[in-house]
Order: C-alpha cells, then sequence, then structure tokens
C-alpha cells in the first residue's frame, strides 16, 4: 500500500489538475461544434468577445486558482465520493470522475473566491496568498472583487451545465441535492454569514464572546468543510445517515482547521504558509487564541479533532478511503502550512 504521504500529495495533484481542467481559457473548455455550423459561430463570438474585452479579468481568476494551495476541499469531496463508490468494485473511473470532478472544481472557485474577498483592503487587507501577492496587489482592487464575482458565478454554471447534460434522472436528483448544499452552505447561511460577523467583530475585543467566535468559526470555515464531505457522498448516494455523519464530521475538522489557522497566524512561518502571520493581531481580530490563550487553542484542536476521528468510525461502511480520510484529519491537526 501507498504511504500517507505520498498518497496526499499524489491526490493534491490530481485535484488541482481537475480544477485547472474547468477554468476558463482552457483548451478543453471550448465546446465542439461543426465548422459550419450556426454554433461554431456563436462560439467564436463568445471566445472572440472574451478575448477582446474580458481577458483580463479572466487572466485575474486563473492567477488565484492555479497559485495552488492544498486543495482541502476538493481532496475531502473527492474521499467522501470515493467511500460511498468503492462498492462497485471497479474502483474510481472516468465516469466517477465526470460526475465528481465539476463539483471538486466548483467548490476550489468558491473557496478562492472567497479568499480573494477576504484579502481585499476593505477586508483584512493582506498582500500575499498561496506563495505569491494578493489578486488584489496585484490587478488593484476593482479587478479582484471583479475576479472574485467571476469565480463564483462561473462555478455554478460549470455544476449547472453539467446538470443539464445529466441523462440519468437519478444522478440528476443526485446533482441537484449536491447543487443545493454548495450553494446554501457558501452563502448567507454559511461562509458569507460567517465572513459578515468576522468583520462586525472586528476591533470589539474583549466584547466578543465564545457563542459570537463560534458562530464565525464554524460559518466562515465549517461550512464550506461539510459542504466539501456532504457533496461527495450525496454525489456517490451515500445513505442519509452518513451524510449526516459527515456533516458533524465536517463541523468539528472545519473548527479544528480554522484555530489551526488562528494558531498559525501567530507563530506559523509565512514562507511556509505563502501568507504573511500575526495579521489577526494587527486588524484587532477576535481569534480563538486570542480569546481563550494559546494552550486551550491547541487542546481544542486536539479535542475537535478526536471528536471527528470517532465520528468517522461510525460510518456505515469501513474502507481504504474511510482510512485516509481519517489520516488526512490527523494531518490537518498538525499542518504548518
Ligand atoms: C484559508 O483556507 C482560509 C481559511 C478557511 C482558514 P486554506 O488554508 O484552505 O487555504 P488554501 O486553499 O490552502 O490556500
Ligand atoms: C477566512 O478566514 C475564511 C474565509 C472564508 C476566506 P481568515 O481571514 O482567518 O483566513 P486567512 O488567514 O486570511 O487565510
Ligand atoms: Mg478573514
Ligand atoms: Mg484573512
Ligand atoms: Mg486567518
Amino acid at each position: 500500500m501507498m504511504k500517507f504521504d505520498e498518497m496526499l500529495a499524489e491526490r493534491t495533484q490530481y485535484c488541482g489538475e481537475v480544477v485547472k481542467s474547468y477554468l476558463p481559457g482552457t483548451e478543453s473548455e471550448v465546446p465542439e461544434a461543426d465548422a459550419a455550423s450556426e454554433d461554431a459561430r456563436e462560439i467564436e463570438e463568445i471566445y472572440g468577445d472574451r478575448k477582446a474585452y474580458c481577458a483580463r479579468v479572466i487572466e485575474a481568476m486563473n492567477y488565484s486558482v492555479e497559485a495552488g494551495g492544498k486543495r482541502l476541499r476538493p481532496l475531502l469531496m473527492l474521499a467522501a465520493y470515493r467511500i460511498f463508490c468503492e462498492g462497485s468494485g471497479d474502483g474510481f473511473t472516468q465516469e466517477d470522475e465526470d460526475i465528481v470532478g465539476p463539483f471538486m472544481a466548483a467548490i476550489e472557485m468558491i473557496h478562492t473566491y472567497s479568499l480573494v474577498h477576504d484579502d481585499l483592503p476593505e477586508m483584512d487587507n493582506d498582500r500575499y496568498r498561496r506563495g505569491q501577492l494578493t489578486t488584489h496587489a496585484k490587478y488593484g482592487a476593482g479587478m479582484a472583487v471583479l475576479a472574485g464575482d467571476g469565480l463564483l458565478n462561473y462555478a455554478y454554471e460549470l455544476v449547472a451545465s453539467t446538470l443539464a447534460l445529466e441523462q440519468d434522472p437519478e444522478l440528476r436528483e443526485r446533482m441537484v441535492n449536491a447543487l443545493f448544499i454548495l450553494a446554501s452552505n457558501a452563502g448567507i447561511d454559511g461562509m458569507v454569514g460567517g465572513q459578515c460577523a468576522d468583520l462586525m467583530a472586528e476591533g470589539r475585543g474583549a466584547d466578543v464572546g465564545e457563542d459570537e467566535l463560534m458562530y464565525i468559526h464554524t460559518h466562515k470555515t465549517a461550512c464550506m468543510i461539510e459542504s466539501a464531505l456532504m457533496t461527495g457522498a450525496v454525489l456517490a448516494g451515500a445513505p442519509e445517515e452518513d451524510v449526516s455523519s459527515l456533516y458533524m464530521i465536517g463541523e468539528d475538522l472545519g473548527i479544528a482547521f480554522q484555530i489551526r489557522d488562528d494558531i498559525l497566524d501567530v507563530e506559523g512561518n509565512a514562507g511556509e504558509l505563502g501568507k504573511d502571520v500575526h495579521q489577526d493581531d494587527r486588524d484587532n481580530k477576535t481569534t480563538y487564541v486570542s480569546l481563550f490563550g494559546m494552550d486551550k487553542a491547541k487542546e481544542d484542536v486536539r479535542a475537535y479533532t478526536d471528536e471527528a476521528l470517532e465520528l468517522t468510525d461510525s460510518l456505515s461502511v469501513s474502507n481504504e478511503e474511510v482510512g485516509f480520510l481519517k489520516q488526512l484529519i490527523l494531518e490537518l491537526a498538525g499542518r504548518t502550512k
């Protein structure tokens, strides 16, 4: 069996490739049509207009996604999908990739848009992300807003076009359910809500209590992690109880992940993280570390991680993919980037 580190590196690369293959401007993205047909003229017009007038926003969209990052959300989605598709006996096939791939790309586009906007001068005002200048530092704030908007919309265009082409009614239904999970966890009752509370808490210091901080952490971060796990499982046709378990696993993992992010802002290494450190203190953010202290923050990363691992054991299936997910959860608790 392959070692976990190698497998993680391989899967991360694979997720990056899947995501990139769905970005605007890639060759595979241009639909095929008979040279003399009406479709061909339409395609030429769209792609010609893109080149002439909006190449800049496409460049800015791709700049942030191609920079990389851990690709955690697609990784989790893929793992959840694989946990439940293993039973078919064929393993993970091209057909599986065609089902889950667009959703993996969509969640990474949505996540990346959230980072592009999070870094804006009017939000966290950061200059480095994923080892390079942030999108606004390179393209200006206006173009960064548009690049984020572009990524968010493109994610749903991609999912909608996948859904429209799906002929199998059962698969279509799974995709509709996954789309709803994806959208609702990214929106006002999910990540956007968390980002709103995060912004409203800025500078209020001791006035921000535990309930408010937990709302921020669960919504700005855990929702997208829950979404990744749940959509992967739903697309593979997992039983409802397992989807519920994955929601709880995602919540614990997401909280642990954000506490670790708060810790790394204090004692991480900027080079390794690919983003500046000590930014939360500069922005007067209330974080898990500022509220509870470093020792309790570290203790609670372990506690939430243990809870997530325990829940993983309660899934109705137990296979190598569950083992991979558990190792990934464990790895994230001690991550340095
Ligand atoms: C950063 O997310 C924002 C948080 C939710 C803490 P990641 O740490 O997953 O960032 P990338 O995708 O690896 O760049
Ligand atoms: C951001 O949280 C979460 C998002 C939804 C983007 P942070 O603001 O702590 O993330 P970093 O530290 O900038 O990556
Ligand atoms: Mg922020
Ligand atoms: Mg930030
Ligand atoms: Mg942070």
